[in-house]
This record gives C-alpha cells, structure tokens and sequence, in this order.
C-alpha cells in the first residue's frame, strides 16, 4: 500500500503538525507500506519526497525558504491567495500530481487548512482516499461556534458562551463587553474561533483584560468566541472508528500552566498526563457517551480526541471541544490513550489506514 503523509501547511500549529507526521512516519512499517511525505512550505510550497520533512523543519529553524536540493521537489502552489517567492511555478497541477500516485493520504495537518476540510475537500476532488474526518465534520470540527451550536443541538453540556466577528468587535465593543458581562463576567477565556494549540487563547479577569484578550483573538480570526471560565480538571479521550466508533480509557491533563497554553502543550513538557483518569463510574460513563454523541454528532469519521472539563466545585462533566485530527506524537495524548487501551502505535495507524479504505 502507498501512503502519502501531508504535512505542514499554512496554520498556526505548522510545528506541531511537523512533530506530529515525524512519529507517523518513522512509525509506520516500511515492509507493509511505501510511504511518501508531503510537506506543504507555511508559505504554500508543496514538497515531496524522502527529505521534504527535514526541509520543513530547516526552513522553521531558519524561518527562512530553504533552497531547493536535490532529493526533494518543489513544487510552488499557491492556496488562498498567498504568493510564494521561489522557487518557480510547476507547469503541473499540483495536488493530481502527488495524489493520484497513492492508494491513500494520511493528511497529518492540524487547524486551519489542514483540520477544517481544505485538505479533505481536495482529497475528495481527486479521489483519493483519506484517513480521518470528511469535509463536514473538519469544517464543523475545527469552527469552535459552529461545533457548539451542533453540540448544543444534541443536548451536550457546555460551559456558557458567546461569540462576535472583528468587525462587531470593532464597531461596538461595548456590547460585546457587556454581553460578556451580563452573561457570564469573569474570568472567562477568549479564543479565535478557528484555531487549536491554544494558540491567541488567554483568561481575562477583567475588563481591561478582556479588550486586550478580544484585540489578540481578532488578530488569527475574524470570528472570537468567549467562555465562561471555570474551575475544571481536563479528561480527554480518544475515539477510533466510522460507523461504530470505539472510546479509549480516559486521560487527564494536568497542566504545567495556570491553564493549558502552547507553552505548557509544546515547550518544557512539564504537563503531566495521567493515564487512566481517576474518575468515578458515574464521570466514566457519562464521558464515553458524550465521547461518541460529540463524534456522531458532527457526522465524523476514522478518530478524535474529545476533549472535557470536571468542573472541580461539583465533578459536572462539560464537552469543551473535538479535534478530528489531535497531536499525533508517540507522545501524544491521542496515541497514548489507545496505548493504555492495548493498540500500540503501529497499530493504530495500521487500523487507521484500514478505516480509510474500507
Ligand atoms: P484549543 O483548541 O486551542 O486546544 P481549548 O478550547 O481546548 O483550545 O482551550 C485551551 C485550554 O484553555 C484548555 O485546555 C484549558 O486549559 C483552557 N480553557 C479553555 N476554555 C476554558 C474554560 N471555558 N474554562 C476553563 N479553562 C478553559
Ligand atoms: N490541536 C492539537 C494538535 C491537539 O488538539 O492535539
Ligand atoms: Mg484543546
């Protein structure tokens, strides 16, 4: 089987996907599959061959354009208007070159054009199979508003929230502030509304923190959705599967921040991860039935990791959110969780890329 793993691309969590396709493709069996890496540049550039992962990652260290070598092609595709530098446009149409050579993608890519059905919908267009989320449960997966009204549609509990686009924000901060106010106050967390990582996500205590906290959101998104924040532990599970999905055991994230921020997920690994999560049968079952309900619920495919909130004062489970395709590092919470529940890594691609072609 030919496996063409994408990763990269132009998102916020670019890094965190190179980490990510790194394990997978040291990971997957060279005697079962021939696996090809496809790296698209944060500027657009689509890479392929044996080296275009160590070419990404060059290119981060030195946040400069690598030059092409001479085992890695580039080729110059420009997605969503951005205009690349070097080196020159390839004649042929990008995608249909690289794709219609595999048997299927695995596209390692999280957030924006990677996790919000770009990449799958492309995938789709040139027929070529694809592990993980269509087009549909990316789209909604990834939107924070969106995936909360679909959750709330369903009865899942959440954590009270409100939202506003830039230019409301803009026009009228006032209401927005006193929207903020008069359902919720603080403190509360403001985040883009399509982004992951934590990346433009911080508490505000007060109001002067909320204008600055609404001000760094509106710079990733045009669209800022704002949380009642809570006093909560962090359960996490992992969901494997089409039709009939399957839940792992439960994780618990204990932060090495005051909350989950891009430092205490990427930078030091001082988070902790505590694998099965001490919980009561009660918060047990209740976490695996919302696991599948939030899965189903956004019409998702292949894995995800749902993500929940133990409000500390009452033990109440809340759904904060879905991630169709979670961090996928050997030491990831995802694969970690499948571990625990007997799949080792391996295998779990191996069931994956199953999952996709079946
Ligand atoms: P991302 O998609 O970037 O992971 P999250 O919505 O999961 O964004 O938020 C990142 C982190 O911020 C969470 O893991 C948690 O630590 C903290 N957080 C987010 N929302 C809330 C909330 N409403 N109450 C308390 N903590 C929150
Ligand atoms: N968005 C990151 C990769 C995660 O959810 O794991
Ligand atoms: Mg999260």
């Amino acid at each position: 089987i030919k496996v063409g793993v994408i990763f990269g691309g132009k998102s916020g969590e670019h890094e965190v996907s190179l980490q990510s396709a790194k394990s997978v493709i040291e990971a997957l069996n060279p005697h079962q599959y021939t696996i090809v890496p496809i790296g698209i540049s944060k500027s657009g550039n689509w890479q392929v061959g044996k080296n275009a992962l160590k070419a990404l990652e060059e290119e981060q260290n030195t946040a400069k354009k690598v030059s092409s070598s001479s085992s890695v092609s580039f080729i110059n595709h420009q997605i969503g208007g951005l205009t690349s530098v070097s080196p020159q446009p390839s004649a042929q149409p990008v995608p249909s070159a690289l794709v219609n050579d595999v048997d299927v993608i695995i596209p390692v890519m999280h957030g924006t054009y990677g996790e919000d059905g770009s990449i799958q919908g492309m995938l789709e267009l040139m027929d070529v199979a694809y592990v993980g989320a269509g087009v549909l449960a990316s789209a909604v997966g990834l939107d924070k508003v969106v995936m909360k009204q679909v959750f709330g549609s369903v009865g899942l509990p959440q954590v009270r929230y409100t939202s506003c686009t830039r230019q409301t924000w803009k026009a009228s901060p006032l209401q927005v502030i006193r929207q903020v106010e008069d359902t919720f106050g603080y403190p509360c967390f403001v985040k883009p509304a399509n982004l992951g990582s934590s990346v433009g996500i911080s508490k505000a205590r007060d109001r002067e923190e909320l204008q600055r906290a609404i001000e760094l959101a509106a710079q990733y998104d045009r669209k800022i959705i704002i949380e009642e924040g809570l006093n909560v532990r962090e359960v996490e599970v992992a969901v494997l599967g089409n039709d009939v999905p399957q839940v792992s055991v439960a994780g618990e994230i204990v932060p090495s921040s005051e909350f989950y921020d891009y430092k205490a997920k990427y930078v030091g690994g001082t988070s902790k991860l505590i694998i099965p999560a001490e919980l009561t049968d009660r918060q047990r079952q209740e976490i695996e039935q919302y696991a599948v309900e939030a899965f189903q619920a956004i019409d998702c495919s292949g894995l995800s990791r749902v993500d929940f909130f133990i409000e500390k004062e009452t033990g109440r489970v809340i759904v904060n959110e879905i991630n169709t395709m979670p961090g996928f590092t050997r030491y990831s919470m995802y694969p970690k969780l499948w571990e625990a529940s007997g799949m080792s890594y391996t295998k779990l691609l191996d069931t994956l890329i199953e999952l996709a072609i079946e």
